[in-house]
């Protein structure tokens, strides 16, 4: 069974199939999905799908691109959302100079507050960096972020980045956009270590080859799977048995 770590299934264009999507996913044998918020309205929307659904599961915070107007009562507001059994973990939180739709103090405060509620709670982070690696590592850095776990997601850097993440015990994770052509994190994908590895969609977003130009869904984190595992020249099932057991392990699912 494969598990998709993060997919954004509260996107509007699922509405019109939402539940079939999540059909597809479990007869393509991914057997739990993690959907992510990225405000307080669909971070309460991920939990709610999380206990309408038996395979899903919810992460909730704030995104960078998302924090420009969050206030206390937001933040107060997430951790709320946290106390149901389904939340398990921060996310998606981080910081993003690309899309820049906040100014970065705020983004910093609005990241590290995140990042301490996890610790308070014991809960692990997903984190989103973009265009800041240097100050992502900073802030991760200074507040130990590794102790409760987490993952760069959809990880972008160069493999001394890579090398300097892993020392902070976090876990790694590539999205459909290694199977592009163009794509330049085959170096990345060789050198992330198995056992920190976790699988991942990103959906709506990043299709992978060759459903590329589709919209994207949890099903199709197999084919991110396949090429993980020709990268790494490894069976597929390997990268399988062992991306599951490791997500299992981090965001103490259920399954
Ligand atoms: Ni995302």
């Amino acid at each position: 069974m494969f598990i998709d770590t993060h997919a954004h299934l509260g996107y509007e264009s699922y509405d019109e199939d939402r539940e079939l999507v999540i059909q597809r996913a479990i007869e393509a044998d991914v057997s739990a999905i993690i959907t992510i918020g990225t405000d307080v309205e669909s971070s309460r929307e991920a939990v709610g799908l999380a206990n309408k659904y038996a395979t899903v599961f919810a992460a909730v915070g704030i995104h960078p691109t998302d924090c420009a107007a969050t206030t206390e009562a937001d933040l107060e507001a997430i951790k709320e959302l946290t106390a149901d059994e389904n939340v398990v973990a921060i996310g998606e939180i981080g910081l993003d100079y690309y899309h820049m739709r906040a100014p970065k103090d705020k983004q910093h405060h609005i990241c590290a507050r995140q990042i301490q509620l996890a610790q308070e709670l014991n809960l692990p982070l997903i984190i989103h960096n973009r265009d800041s690696h240097e100050d992502m590592y900073n802030l991760l850095s200074e507040l130990d972020a590794g102790r409760t776990g987490g993952v760069m997601h959809s990880f972008t850097g160069d493999l001394d980045y890579l090398h300097t993440i892993l020392e902070l015990d976090l876990h790694i994770s590539f999205t459909g956009n290694i199977t592009f052509k163009k794509s330049d994190a085959n170096d990345l994908v060789t050198a992330a270590p198995l056992e920190r590895l976790l699988l991942e969609t990103d959906s709506p977003f990043l299709t992978p080859v060759p459903l590329r130009g589709k919209r994207n869904e949890p099903a199709f984190v197999v084919h991110t799977a396949r090429k993980i595992a020709e990268l790494k020249n490894i069976p597929v099932e390997e990268i399988e048995s062992v991306t599951t057991a490791n997500a299992v392990s981090l965001f103490k699912l259920d399954i």
